[in-house]
């Protein structure tokens, strides 16, 4: 494959980029074109104009410029007709190529890495988001400094590096001690956050309310589902509660938390957290940690799932690989397939009526507000199943353990004896590996 593609031209003051994809390793076709589209759609979640996108088959990468040195003359080219702002290529770049191709094409390039952290910089609110992603650019920065076309402002790089060209771009000396104190200065700040937000947690963590996290690939409909439950519930203010719900890819980046009622259902705590994505950048995973783990201490997850994607299945694996990332691959989840009302008629599933229940999965709509109901009764039964017989003895000197067992299971009995409090009680089975110390 090699070929050229022209958009349609519907922006107007945007700035223009040409998407750059390679082929090599006897890539599967259909993935690639996949990850070109998701490009495109990363691209435009930037705020950028995708004016073309050029690709390449090679066996392999080229050391010096990624591509070959034909096809750097090809862009050199079509940037000048287009006039182009900024090359965005589909793959990581090492520093050498991303300095190699700046010098030779002399325009901004950057990588999916590079792009989707600008995505995640535009769309930080609060202050801890912001403060996350100025951390994860610059710690991608570091390596790359030598080669950087623009000066990283006194903020860091949350300001937004996509510089248009006629401003007057200076190839600048980064100073590496100024980015290390100012990330120490981050980590430290962001640090007294987490800790604020373990705070709140363990408040939660100590009532009743089983608490479950929405996961997902992005733009599956993980807000959507929130807001339904919303809707549905039995609260006040519902309104304002309700969080951004909107057809572009990283829509939420902070985490969420809202009491769901539903009539005739168990109350329980929901969290909307930001999306995955293949290739999530290990920078934003690390620095997301804090905001991500609200997942790692939740009783059940909801993994969301567009079942409208034809790419679905690697959305799933994407998806379980985060989750092993992030340390919460071990909490039961329930699959949602959400956004079934557009694969239903004239499709393979087109017997399928919805709502569908199989085992731990759902089949439903949530922008429909079809099988809320269902899904909250499947809740329920997961939670109950999960919950086993156990006996704890939990020693006097860990009055934490034993205020949050008491406070979270279901205790038949209780003895205190010379080597503690001597509890027999039914509770999940998370928090039997979590005190697996205590039990006998
Ligand atoms: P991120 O914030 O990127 O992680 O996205 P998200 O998973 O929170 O997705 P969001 O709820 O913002 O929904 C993405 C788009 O899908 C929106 O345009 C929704 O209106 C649409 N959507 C969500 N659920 C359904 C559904 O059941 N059916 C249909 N047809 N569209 C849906």
């Amino acid at each position: 494959m090699n070929n050229t593609t022209f958009e349609t031209n519907e922006y107007t003051d945007t700035p223009k980029a040409i998407l750059v994809g390679l082929s090599y390793d006897d890539r599967d076709e259909r993935a690639f074109e996949r990850s070109m589209s998701e490009l495109t759609a990363l691209t435009k979640a930037c705020d950028l104009e995708p004016a073309m996108t050029i690709t390449q088959t090679l066996p392999h990468p080229d050391h010096a410029t990624f591509i070959g040195s034909g096809k750097v003359e090809e862009l050199k080219n079509l940037i000048s007709m287009l006039d182009a702002n900024i090359i965005i290529f589909g793959d990581t770049l090492s520093p050498i190529q991303l300095r190699n191709l700046e010098r030779i094409l002399d325009t901004e390039v950057i990588d999916r890495t590079g792009l989707i952290l600008q995505i995640f910089a535009k769309r930080a609110r609060t202050r801890e988001a912001r403060m996350q992603v100025e951390y994860a650019q610059l710690q991608f920065m570091l390596p790359r400094l030598a080669g950087m076309r623009t000066e990283l402002s006194r903020q860091g790089g949350g300001s937004g590096r996509l510089s248009n060209k006629g401003a007057g771009e200076k190839k600048l000396e980064l100073d590496r001690r100024r980015i290390e104190h100012r990330c120490a200065e981050l980590r430290r700040d962001l640090e007294a956050i987490e800790h604020e937000r373990d705070t709140q947690r363990a408040k939660r963590m100590s009532s009743d309310i089983p608490r479950i996290s929405l996961v997902g690939y992005t733009n599956a409909g993980k807000s959507t589902l929130l807001n339904a439950f919303l809707d549905a519930s039995h609260i006040e203010e519902k309104e304002n509660k309700k969080v951004m719900q909107k057809d572009m890819l990283f829509a939420t980046l902070d985490t969420t938390v809202r009491r769901i009622d539903l009539p005739g259902h168990r109350p329980f705590l929901l969290s909307d957290t930001v999306g995955f994505i293949n290739e999530l950048p290990t920078t934003l995973v690390k620095a997301f940690r804090s905001t991500l783990s609200e997942a790692v201490y939740a009783d059940l997850l909801l993994e969301v799932i567009d079942f409208s994607d034809p790419d679905y299945m690697t959305h799933i694996e994407v998806t379980e690989k985060t989750l092993r990332d992030i340390g919460a691959s071990q909490i039961p989840i329930i699959y949602v397939f959400n956004k079934a009302d557009l694969v239903i008629e004239g499709s393979e599933h087109s017997a399928m009526k919805i709502p569908h229940l199989r085992d731990d999965r759902i089949y439903m709509s949530a922008e429909n507000s079809i099988g809320l109901n269902e899904l909250s009764s499947l809740i329920e039964r997961t939670l109950e199943g999960e919950k086993i017989d156990c006996e704890f003895v939990i020693p006097y000197s860990d009055g934490a353990a034993l205020h949050d067992i008491t406070s979270r299971a279901e205790v038949s009995e209780t003895e205190y004896t010379e080597s503690g409090t001597h509890l027999i009680l039914k509770c999940s089975k998370k928090m039997v590996q979590k005190y697996q110390a205590y039990t006998i």
